[in-house]
């Protein structure tokens, strides 16, 4: 089994983790330039710097007016309107900005985490990073309670809350946000064309309710930075998935970071089978041509930086 692990002994690299975070510069612009395919009218200074944690997290109220029309970042010949409701959503500042944790937690959504009792221990961490709007109040034993950042794919409104065609869902959907209180909910929205609809209700449901989540809406250019940034360590993962999205972005403002749910495969180490997702029956989408991630490479990058004391990888049980 080469992805065995050791928790035990587990200790922080703290020059390594620096070195992560200064890993920026140096880089063959051209071909960075060509492997992002950033288009050439982007100045090349923008991104000599490719990762800005503050900036890349959220696009902000000053970036556009209503009516703006935009390019969707991986589909650039669609286009998208930023609506009224949207750009009163907007943060009028990065919701990262001049924030810094000792310890962080991303927890991915494996059925790994069943039985784990990691609640407790993801809920001792001064942030905690989940993805996807995934539910812990019936999870917390396993996947603990704390959220103070939570993505949210506009799918998942199908996915999850039955494309909203029901006021129950709708309600559903409400009382979910509620319980995050004033913690980030990061959409996003500018990726691919599809999902305008979606979140768009789900927009307006947060204005309607007066909801106190803080809206943010990723920069264009974070997708192209984060490939950038493993392209330079060799890593070729032509679209992040949202876990290893949330760990780069937290390799800028967490001194520790600890993962949870990252386990991509469909059994664990002793053949016993592991869903995908804790709370759902969702199949694993990855082995077919139709996902566009590589989990499973990023599982063998992050495991080797387990091992290099960059960040800690939880995939048994806490104790
Ligand atoms: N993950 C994992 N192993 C799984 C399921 C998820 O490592 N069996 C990690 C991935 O990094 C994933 C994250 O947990 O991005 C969140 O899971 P999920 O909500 O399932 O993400 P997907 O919708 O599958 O993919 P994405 O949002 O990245 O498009």
């Amino acid at each position: 089994a080469i992805f065995q692990h050791s928790v035990e002994g587990w200790k922080i690299n703290s020059t390594l983790v620096l070195e992560i975070r200064a890993l920026c510069h140096g880089t063959d612009i051209k071909l960075l330039l060509l492997l992002t395919r950033i288009k050439t009218e982007t100045p090349i200074k923008s991104i000599l710097r490719f990762l800005d944690a503050e900036r890349d997290v959220s696009v902000v109220k000053s970036s556009f007016k209503p009516g703006d029309v935009i390019h969707y970042v991986l589909d650039r010949r669609r286009t998208l309107n930023i609506s009224q409701d949207l750009h009163s959503l907007l943060p009028e500042v990065s919701p990262m900005k001049n924030r810094r944790f000792k310890t962080c937690a991303v927890v991915g959504n494996s059925g790994i985490l069943l039985d784990s009792g990691c609640g407790k221990e993801i809920d001792t961490h001064d942030f905690v990073i989940r993805c996807n709007l995934a539910p812990v109040v019936e999870f917390a034993a396993d996947v603990g309670n704390k959220s103070d950042f939570i993505t949210m794919n506009p799918s998942v409104v199908q996915r999850a809350f039955g494309g909203f065609r029901n006021e129950s869902d709708r309600e559903k959907f409400v009382h979910r946000l509620s319980m995050l209180n004033d913690s980030v909910l990061w959409i996003p929205a500018f990726m691919v064309k599809g999902g305008e609809k979606h979140v768009e209700w789900v927009n307006a449901l947060i204005l309607k309710n007066k909801l106190k989540v803080r809206t943010a809406y990723p920069s264009l250019r974070l997708i192209h930075a984060v490939r950038g940034y493993w392209l330079t360590n060799k890593v070729h993962i032509k679209r992040p998935s949202t876990g290893l999205l949330m760990y780069t972005l937290a390799t800028r403002f967490c001194d520790e970071i600890h993962l949870y749910g990252f386990w991509p495969f469909p059994k664990d180490l002793h053949g016993k089978p592991v869903k995908y997702h804790y709370y759902d029956d969702l199949k694993y989408r990855y082995f077919s041509n139709a996902s566009p991630h590589r989990m499973p490479l990023e599982f063998k990058t992050l495991y080797v930086l387990h091992n290099r004391g960059a960040l800690k990888l939880t995939t048994g049980k806490c104790v």
